[in-house]
């Protein structure tokens, strides 16, 4: 940790190294996400995190985005911001706002108190199928919740992982067409299940031995090849502060335990750790 309290700097070539790396591996900028124009109806798609196969329908095509959602561009900044307790007290809402492009990780939490450390802006926000299992029983049922609660992203992307099991599916184009039903100007798109393997791999490559990556890490690493500065907010995957050293929360808004076995969280803070003092993104520990 000692690297983390001197005073972060940029290091274009170290930036550019792992970028490039990153782009030849994976090809996020252009695969990261499933469309029409890549994924044709009768696509076999192999899902990322289950031996498992699936023919792409007329059904699930009209569900897929027309044109890739990420413009040809970079963007100068963007804040990837993950769910630690950390966030809590951060005082990091305005700083988070300023980000050109702000991407959140499982339909977070961010009014009633919460916009002061957090913010409010959302460009991408994620949202893992359990979240959907859990608070809006599978979307089989009544469903305009779900679409009240999704307004505060405005019209934002919003990103699953609808082929990465086969469960998620059904479920993820559910959203999708709920969403059409509704006429919510929320975005939905999947994420190509083989760009996740190919992350998956470089991240093994860099010694990661996790059953499967957090949704951090993915936005952290599709950021780095979508932004030229990356700042990391609500990345700390530990019961205490790091400074100030009191107990901390595993999410800035419930009671939901640290998890254990299924991801690799401190083994990938400490990648992410080596990327802050390597000058290649900047991972925000503090207050604001
Ligand atoms: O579903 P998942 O467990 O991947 O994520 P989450 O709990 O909704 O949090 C979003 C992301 O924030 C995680 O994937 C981690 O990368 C990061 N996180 C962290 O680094 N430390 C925490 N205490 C909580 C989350």
């Amino acid at each position: 940790m000692q690297h983390y309290f001197q005073p972060w700097k940029k290091q274009k070539d170290n930036y550019q190294k792992s970028r490039a790396q990153l782009k030849s591996e994976c090809q996020g900028f252009e695969k990261a996400i499933i469309t029409q124009a890549n994924t044709p109806v009768g696509t076999k798609l192999v899902y990322d995190g289950e031996k498992r196969t699936i023919e792409v329908t007329p059904e699930m095509f009209s569900t897929f985005t027309k044109e890739y959602p990420f413009p040809n561009k970079t963007w100068d900044t963007c804040a990837v911001v993950g769910n630690g307790g950390i966030m809590a007290e951060s005082g990091c809402g305005e700083m988070i706002d300023s980000a050109q492009f702000v991407i959140r990780c499982n339909l977070p939490p961010l009014k009633n108190g919460f916009e002061k450390h957090v913010g409010v802006k959302t460009n991408l926000v994620t949202a893992n199928p359990s979240i959907l299992l859990e608070k809006y029983g599978s979307l089989m049922g009544r469903r305009r919740l779900f679409v009240e609660n999704l307004q505060i992203y405005g019209d934002s992307l919003l990103l699953l992982p609808a082929f990465s099991y086969g469960a998620n599916t059904p479920v993820s184009l559910r959203a999708a067409n709920t969403i059409e039903d509704f006429g919510s100007p929320i975005r939905p798109i999947f994420f190509n299940p083989e760009y996740l393997q190919k992350l998956a791999a470089f991240w093994q490559g860099q010694s990661l031995r996790a059953v499967r990556l957090s949704t951090g890490i993915m936005m952290a690493s599709l950021a780095l090849e979508l932004c030229r500065d990356v700042h990391l907010y609500g990345f700390w995957p530990f019961g205490y502060h790091p400074h100030r050293f009191y107990d901390l929360k595993y999410h800035y808004y419930d009671d939901t335990p640290f998890p254990t076995g299924f991801h690799a969280m401190p083994a990938e803070f400490e990648l992410l750790l080596q990327l802050h003092s390597q000058g290649v993104l900047n991972l925000h520990l503090g207050d604001c």
